[in-house]
């Protein structure tokens, strides 16, 4: 197929007419509204009827609590939707609280969880969480939210996430692996002529990202999976995954850059150099000893004998 042939990308469903008209906040935050005033449903999770879009909401919520099963907690989801999650953890959780960029999700979300009383919806800014005091929660999650952020936004949002977390708190997220093979597909399925023609806004992370984007913010890896759902902690120290992490970048970028790659032919060729002097050496050795043997009185007659016989045998 040549890349200029037409593809259907979203055609035909009821998102279709949903694109990003311009990358800013504002665009942003017309393209969620939109998104949540045609089809939430398969916006939010990609599902077809509100009985899978609940299955699919229990599966991330049971992941949540399996992260952090303590029921005086409180819990914050940023990018929350209409709560496909938060209603699952409404039941585990003392404070169950949602942030979202776009009002249309805030509102319909607010009003089908409204028999909730201990869950929270909040309207923000879309990159920060400034209604939110320093030290307040014991675990913030983010499920399909930072795979639709420019890599600077999702930034801000772990900084603020470290902000909001008690010490010792988690945050738990997960976005698209570009280096696997699998989430590649689906990378390539946005390269596709109809999403550059109707943007839709989708980033790709590689795990050195990731890492090196959390430890940035002070939030210490303590779970990374090749799926990209990584566990990461608010504590004054990384521990011991999270150091092996910023070691395997340093070493990983100089593999991969061209003056790492230069400097690590130069240690291979400086290796080989001392090995060849080590061989001409062994090799004058030899050379030395097979003089002396051949000076030798004794090896010159034998040597002398052995010819003549040869000859005689001729
Ligand atoms: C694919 S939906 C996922 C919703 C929810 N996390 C879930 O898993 O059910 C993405 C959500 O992120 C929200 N969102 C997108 N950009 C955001 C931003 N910059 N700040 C906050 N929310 C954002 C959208 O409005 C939308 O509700």
């Amino acid at each position: 197929m040549k890349l200029s042939d037409a593809t259907t990308g979203l055609s035909g469903t009821m998102l279709e007419q949903v694109a990003l008209k311009e990358e800013s906040l504002d665009g942003y935050r017309k393209f969620w509204d939109q998104a949540a005033s045609v089809d939430s449903i398969h916006a939010i999770a990609d599902q077809d009827t509100p009985e899978s879009f609940e299955v699919s909401g229990r599966r991330d919520a049971d992941a949540m609590w399996a992260a952090l099963p303590e029921r005086d907690a409180a819990v914050l989801e940023i990018g929350c939707g209409t709560g496909r999650v938060m209603q699952h953890l409404a039941g585990s959780y003392r404070e169950v609280h949602g942030i979202d960029i776009s009002s249309d999700m805030v509102e319909q979300g607010t009003r089908r969880l409204a028999h909730l009383t201990n869950v929270h919806f909040h309207h923000g800014n879309g990159y920060d969480l400034d209604p939110f005091a320093d030290d307040s929660f014991d675990l913030v999650y983010s499920t399909y939210v930072f795979q639709h952020v420019p890599k600077t936004i999702a930034y801000n949002y772990l900084l603020e996430a470290r902000r909001v977390l008690r010490p010792g708190g988690l945050l738990c997220l997960q976005v698209p692996n570009l280096l696997d093979d699998a989430q590649f597909l689906q990378f390539n399925h946005f390269v596709q002529p109809w999403f550059v023609e109707h943007p839709y806004p989708m980033y790709f992370w590689t795990p050195a990202e990731v890492a090196q984007l959390l430890s940035k913010a002070e939030l210490w890896i303590e779970a990374l999976d090749e799926k990209m759902v990584v566990l990461a902690r608010k504590s004054e120290e990384a521990g011991p995954l999270a150091l092996e992490l910023q070691h395997s970048l340093r070493s990983e970028l100089s593999g991969l850059t061209s003056s790492g790659r230069i400097a690590e032919l130069e240690r291979q060729l400086a290796e080989r150099d001392q090995q060849l002097a080590q061989r001409t050496q062994r090799l004058a050795d030899v050379e030395w000893q097979l003089q002396r043997f051949r000076g030798n009185p004794l090896i010159r007659v034998a040597l002398a004998v052995r010819r003549a016989a040869l000859r005689g045998r001729r």
